[in-house]
């Protein structure tokens, strides 16, 4: 069993099929799921058995290709009205990772690209690109991990939260690509665990990579990381993100800020990790980044039991924003940008879109 995860896979050419990791089944059954049409990767992302920023994207991608596959016989016409129908509808999916709005945004115009060629052809061209997608991001992640791991010191503590690793990605991850290019360069790192409520990602599939690749890991329940920080034990915090402002503010999972907080109050340097594709230009902050709200069913009755009395109100935010002033540095495939400001990610991402200061 190869020690890195394959998130995603494809199955045939442009006529084929998506087959993904069931993440809602780990870490205690590793399953596939088989996504034949685009209806099965829209309910795969909304339910979370595909997450994560950069594998949201991938699938989005290949859910155009589903989508469009049974309007490639058609006429040119018809062909493009389907793919626009089938983008809008995947982008209603989750609205906080800007990598599925950037990927379905991608294949829109790798379509475009090829107006007036043959709709079986402009099929083609969109699994070509699909395919692109995919491949890259493994080379995103690893080059993340390889300026990631300049930053850590053998033997030090350092605390992660949610899943940023393989499951997050095509196969190697963010924060976690960090930490396995540690591993390679033969640097032993100790890993603490957010467990990450309300769904766990950081105990259910954050601990699980971590014990495939023999990382030293101790899995924390979120309250506990300020305590931790206080013994001594975390040297750096590693993240990923979902969407960071032109001024460097970044959407990750609910409890990131916390932890960031408590990174500053404790002078630990808090680092995110990812690549350029996560990255919303078009937003001058964090204030304008979409904020998913999920079921109260996940706070009151999460994995099957009730543990909150009937008629409670609950608010269930999926993400918060970090401000940029809290993040040392961000670890990207491009770089490290530090210090976190508008100029120096203008300067390593591009420039924030015209009409945004
Ligand atoms: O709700 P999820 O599990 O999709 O949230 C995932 C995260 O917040 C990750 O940290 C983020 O997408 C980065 S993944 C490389």
């Amino acid at each position: 069993m190869p020690s890195h995860v394959e998130t995603l896979r494809w199955i045939g050419a442009e006529r084929g099929h998506l087959v993904l990791i069931d993440q809602t089944r780990l870490p205690v059954d590793l399953v596939e799921l088989e996504c034949r049409d685009v209806k099965s990767v829209w309910e795969a992302i909304k339910q979370l058995r595909v997450r994560g920023a950069p594998a949201i994207g991938i699938a989005g991608a290949y859910g155009i290709v589903l989508g469009t596959q049974p309007a490639a016989s058609g006429n040119q016409q018809a062909f493009f009205a389907r793919l626009q129908e089938v983008a809008a509808y995947l982008a209603t999916s989750r609205p906080t990772a800007v990598n599925l709005f950037w990927a379905l945004d991608r294949m829109k115009d790798a379509a475009a690209a090829h107006r007036g060629k043959d709709p079986s052809e402009i099929q083609a061209a969109l699994f070509a690109e699909a395919r692109a997608i995919h491949e890259e991001d493994r080379a995103l992640c690893r080059a993340i991990g390889r300026y990631g791991a300049q930053l850590l010191q053998d033997k030090s503590g350092v605390l992660t939260h949610c899943n940023a690793g393989g499951l997050a990605t095509s196969e190697y991850g963010t924060a976690l690509s960090v930490f396995f290019t540690c591993q390679d360069q033969g640097k032993n790192l100790h890993v603490f665990v957010d467990e990450t409520r309300p769904l766990l990602q950081g105990s259910r599939l954050t601990a699980w990579e971590l014990a495939r690749r023999g990382i030293d890991a101790t899995l924390i329940c979120d309250n506990m990381a300020g305590q931790v920080m206080r013994e001594g034990k975390v040297q750096a915090v590693i993240v990923g993100a979902d969407r960071i402002a032109a001024n460097g503010d970044t959407a990750n999972k609910i409890g990131t800020y916390s932890v960031a907080v408590l990174a500053a109050a404790h002078d630990i340097p808090f680092y995110v990790a990812a690549p350029s594709t996560t990255f919303d230009l078009s937003i001058a902050s964090g204030d304008q980044i979409p904020i998913e709200e999920r079921s109260r069913e996940e706070i009151t009755h999460g994995f099957g039991r009730q543990t909150a009395p009937d008629g409670i109100d609950v608010y269930n935010p999926a993400f918060d924003v970090t401000p940029a002033r809290l993040i040392r540095s961000i670890i990207t495939e491009r770089g490290i940008i530090e210090p976190v400001s508008r100029a120096t990610i203008a300067q390593t991402i591009g420039r924030p879109s015209a009409g945004r200061d």
